[in-house]
């Protein structure tokens, strides 16, 4: 059995969850469903971000603690995962004790190592990114980037990390592993990145300008800047767990690639003696009417609310199908219902319904077994096999929206044959021939139902199992054994019905324009 450990980012504290990173984690548990089906020990991490200056502020805003105040939003987050049905294995907070003893410790080894030095640094800080400037970062007209937020001109001593030591080992790493990135086209906007000389990071700040982070173990006088914090939490979750570390993938939105993820923490760790993760992944951001959803612009969605009124399987779904991982997709209610109504409600909830239905009133509620394999059945026989072949490596290579793309056409042509052999017609028939045809056509739906849900398990867990259940079907041990097309459902008794995805209101189905 391989270990599979993967991890998302820890989100910062100082906001509500948003469908931003509501995608980040539903995307991490599909694919940690995805690799548990192919027989994986997953070992899946999330967690929350809670030092840092912007906690401080937020903190002192509502004049409480900021330990207070990061309980009561790290509740926030973590009440989110089950209600997305994620299958997060450890949830990290920053502040945990756990945490905090590993950091302090791998900064006393680089120290002691000689990989972190004191200097004075003077020059330009960004709150919002809490991180420092250079001139390179300025627009043309001089001005800041409107994502630094507000910029300061400070002059300070402080520790730093020799991370110019280690950018030529870094892009001869990066030129040996070249699939490190997901997906590819950003390994070489890191290699971009890398063509200019790195600058040392600064990994402290004094205590009189921010109180609210780990103490640095060889100058209590200083807290550890919240980068070198937070990235070690995927390190620090597994340090006491033998066989976990190191990590598969890291799974990250493209803000956060470069330079965090993508310079600081391999150099992290291979200046600390770790191994490096397989690889990272970068995704696309969700944006609404072309710009990032963010909580500073204030166009972010609440991620409960549609998941309140559509259920988590169709926000997963959507989320999924919709995005192409890497790149960027705009959010829009009209096309959620789009998909909701025609591939949830309609593709899959219709052949559940024919499925459950037919039977009882053919079958008296029995799976019969199939007696004819005429071109009909054939035709989509072969259509599972080639979508099988095919889903496997998409799902491997994180091409989710393609895969399910190729599910829902094999759902539709099962649709389709359902209507070319027209078992309502055959019922009215006592020939033999028809009466076998009406068998072979509830065999035949019955198990592109069940081969289809075994394919969308990943994405849409709940109605995969009340698929499952209404059919009278157990799922076997072994996943890629169940993929095969054959006579599992023979004599099983169904349910007469199931409503998985209701249709929302009519009134809704076409939103006013505003
Ligand atoms: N705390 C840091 C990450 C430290 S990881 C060691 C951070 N937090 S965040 O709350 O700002 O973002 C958390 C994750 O959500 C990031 O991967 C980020 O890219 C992702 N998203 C935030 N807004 C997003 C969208 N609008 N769309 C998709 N994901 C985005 O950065």
């Amino acid at each position: 059995m391989e270990s599979f450990y993967i991890t998302t980012a820890i989100d910062y504290v100082n906001g509500s969850p948003h469908l931003g990173h509501a995608y980040e984690k539903v995307l991490t548990d599909v694919i940690a469903r995805f690799r548990r089906m192919m027989g994986d020990r997953v070992h899946f991490l999330t967690g929350v971000d809670e030092h840092g200056q912007k906690v401080q502020a937020s903190a002192k805003k509502r004049g409480i603690p900021p330990q207070q105040f990061c309980d009561e939003v790290s509740a926030e987050f973590q009440a989110l995962l089950p209600r997305l049905n994620i299958t997060n294995d450890d949830f990290i907070r920053t502040t945990e004790e756990r945490h905090k003893r590993v950091v302090r410790s791998v900064l006393q080894q680089l120290f002691d190592k000689g990989e972190i030095y004191m200097a004075e640094y003077q020059g330009f800080y960004s709150t919002r990114q809490e991180q420092f400037l250079q001139n390179k970062d300025r627009n043309a007209d001089g001005t800041w980037p409107e994502i630094f937020g507000e910029v300061t001109e400070i002059t300070e001593a402080n520790y730093f990390f020799k991370l110019r030591h280690y950018q030529e080992w870094l892009v001869d790493f990066l030129n040996t592993h070249e699939d490190f990135i997901f997906p590819r086209y950003r390994q070489k906007q890191v290699l971009e990145f890398l063509k200019e000389p790195l600058n040392d990071l600064c990994i402290s700040r004094p205590k009189e300008r921010l109180e609210w982070g780990i103490p640095l173990p060889f100058d209590e006088n200083y807290v550890t800047y919240v980068w070198f914090d937070a990235l070690l939490n995927y390190y620090s979750a597994v340090a006491d767990k033998p066989g976990v570390w190191p990590a598969n993938w890291h799974v990250i939105g493209k803000d956060i690639l470069v330079p965090p993820h993508a310079v600081y923490w391999p150099i992290m760790l291979h200046a600390a003696g770790l191994a490096l993760p397989r690889g990272i992944i970068a995704h696309g951001w969700w944006l609404q009417s072309g710009s990032k959803m963010s909580k500073s612009t204030g166009n972010a969605l609440n991620p409960l609310d549609l998941v309140t009124e559509f259920g988590a399987d169709a926000f997963r779904y959507f989320l999924i199908r919709e995005m192409n991982v890497g790149q960027d997709s705009d959010f829009t209610r009209e096309q959620f219902l789009v998909r909701y109504n025609s591939e949830l409600a309609n593709n899959l909830g219709n052949l559940v319904n024919r499925t459950l239905n037919m039977t009882t009133r053919f079958s008296a509620g029995v799976l019969p077994a199939p007696e004819v394999a005429d071109e009909l059945e054939r035709n989509l026989r072969e259509l599972w096999d080639k979508t099988r072949d095919e889903f496997v490596p998409l799902c491997e290579g994180f091409q989710f929206h393609t895969a399910l793309e190729r599910v829902m056409f094999f759902l539709t042509e099962t649709n389709a044959y359902i209507e070319k052999r027209a078992p309502w017609k055959l019922g009215k028939s006592a020939e033999a021939k028809d009466q076998a045809l009406l068998r072979t056509s509830l065999a035949t739906m019955a198990e592109a139902l069940r081969l289809a849900v075994a394919v969308v398990q990943h994405v849409i867990p709940d109605a995969s199992e009340r698929i499952n259940a209404v059919l009278g079907y157990k799922p076997g041990e072994i996943w890629r054994d169940e993929l095969t097309w054959g006579t599992r459902l023979t004599g099983l008794k169904v349910e007469p019905a199931l409503v998985l995805f209701p249709r929302p209101a009519p009134a809704e189905k076409i939103p006013a324009k505003p």
